[in-house]
């Protein structure tokens, strides 16, 4: 008996568990099973409702590695030993940080929540964390627990906060076995993986105690564990335990939502999808999450930077203009997809001007074309470098982003018109449709150099 159930237990029941994984949608190439059987709860799914409907948030790199300038790969990058990168916290004293300032500058911008670097992979924590020195309470002069004040800040400004936290960790001995970077890092020893599973739990049970409802938790660094052959992932080398982390924060605050950078499909016990630099079923990076493995059912969330860099960067100078950013905020949402725009603050805390004018400009075209974007969905057609299409209900917001168009063919078009106007002026447009699909003249659009709007109500 004790024979059939130990047969039981190692042959059929994974493969009952896997059967009933891929039933609920879950089937994922990341080698990791998650939460088997994962049903978000009542407040998760208010929280992704939310999410949804959100459409712009922040994303916010910053750690010592700022003091350098050179983005928050740097210690990798420059293959800074662990005892030189360590002097570091001693030189991060960031006076003029305002966590008010970063606040306000996002809800003019109509951003609706910020999403901060807690820790990054150098394993360095930006807030007041008991189980390691290593973090800007106990490290640094400045002393100042920035995640606190931060929560505070967006909770009067009525700003969800959500916490990127790095699973990868160049710092650490229980980092162990290493990944695929940090490699050539001086000063790394072997440690134990288990306690650095541990340890992630005790963190993550700070970040979801300590500063109040936390939006949700971003992971990033899943990759830094696999193979990679220039083309695509292969197996994992560790556990992950995402069963437990991922169990561990909808149990300490189910309305927070997990997410994971891993650039694959999704792993059961996550509540949105996200993209790093490509809208969803692009792949200009060479290492984007594959088109079929793209969720149907959950949020979607593309994250960007204004120039070339997340974590502050002195010489990077190749910002993208705000008709560029802006555009790519609409064919998100046309692909049905919040966008997280990334500033990298300053070693002072602030963060650069640059930047703050072009999330300024963002807000000023929102401000009149907001409407088209919040609370919409992904249009019936996937955008294109000429248009986008949001909806919300029976009405079509077709963004026309192609400046020298006067006239717009969608040629696989299928639902009937009732009207067609601009969404500017309110005039009716002519337009015609046909078997060849919908014709709309822009002509009597008014000229914008971002972004002409056209609604089209549906019958
Ligand atoms: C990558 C990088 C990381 C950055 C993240 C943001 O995974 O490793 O530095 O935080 O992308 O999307």
């Amino acid at each position: 008996m004790k024979n059939l159930i130990f047969l039981f237990i190692c042959l059929i029941a994974p493969s009952i568990l896997f059967t009933q994984a891929i039933q609920h949608g879950h089937e994922n190439r990341s080698g990791s099973s998650g939460i088997l059987g994962y049903e978000p709860s009542a407040e998760n799914l208010k929280g992704r409702a939310w999410f949804e409907e959100a459409r712009f948030g922040l994303f916010i790199h910053w750690g010592v590695y700022s003091v350098l300038g050179d983005g928050e790969w740097v210690m990798n990058n420059k293959n800074i030993s662990k005892k030189n990168y360590e002097k570091l916290p001693k030189l991060f004293n960031p006076i003029a940080f305002d966590a008010q300032a970063w606040v306000q500058m996002a809800k003019d911008a109509g951003m609706k929540y910020i999403t901060i670097t807690s820790r990054h992979h150098d394993g360095f924590s930006m807030y007041d964390s008991k189980v390691t020195d290593y973090d800007i309470v106990d490290a640094t002069p400045f002393k100042r627990d920035v995640l606190a004040e931060l929560a505070e800040a967006c909770r009067k400004a009525d700003i969800k906060l959500f916490f990127y936290y790095s699973l990868l960790d160049w710092n650490r001995d229980d980092y162990y076995p290493l990944g695929r970077t940090g490699t050539d890092i001086a000063g790394r020893e072997p440690g134990n993986w288990d306690d650095y599973i541990t340890f992630m739990k005790a963190q993550l049970t700070e970040l979801l105690t300590n500063y109040g409802p936390i939006g949700g938790i971003w992971f990033d660094g899943h990759w830094d564990q696999m193979g990679w052959d220039g083309k695509e992932f292969s197996q994992l080398k560790v556990d992950w335990k995402y069963d437990e982390l991922y169990g561990l924060i909808h149990k300490l605050q189910p309305a927070a939502l997990v997410g994971n950078n891993h650039h694959l499909g999704v792993i059961p016990g996550e509540d949105f999808q996200m993209f790093e630099k490509d809208l969803p079923g692009q792949n200009t990076t060479g290492w984007a999450t594959a088109e079929d493995q793209i969720a149907e059912n959950l949020p979607l969330e593309v994250c960007e930077t204004i120039n070339g860099s997340w974590g502050f960067n002195l010489q990077d100078e190749n910002h993208k203009s705000n008709t560029e950013l802006l555009h790519y905020l609409i064919k998100a949402a046309g692909h049905g997809s919040n966008l997280l725009l990334n500033v990298g603050p300053m070693p002072n805390g602030q963060i650069q001007t640059e930047h703050q004018a072009s999330i300024a400009a963002m807000g000023e075209w929102l401000r009149q074309f907001g409407t088209t974007i919040y609370g919409t969905q992904k249009g019936p057609l996937k955008p294109t470098d000429d248009y986008a299409i949001t909806r919300k209900g029976d009405v079509l917001y077709l963004h026309v982003l192609n400046p020298a168009l006067d006239r717009i063919h969608l040629e696989t078009f299928e639902g009937k018109t009732s009207s067609v106007s601009s969404f500017e002026s309110g005039k009716l447009l002519a337009h015609e449709k046909n078997r060849y699909g919908l014709v709309i003249d822009l002509k009597e659009v008014p000229v914008h150099k971002i972004d002409r709007v056209v609604v089209i109500v549906l019958k």
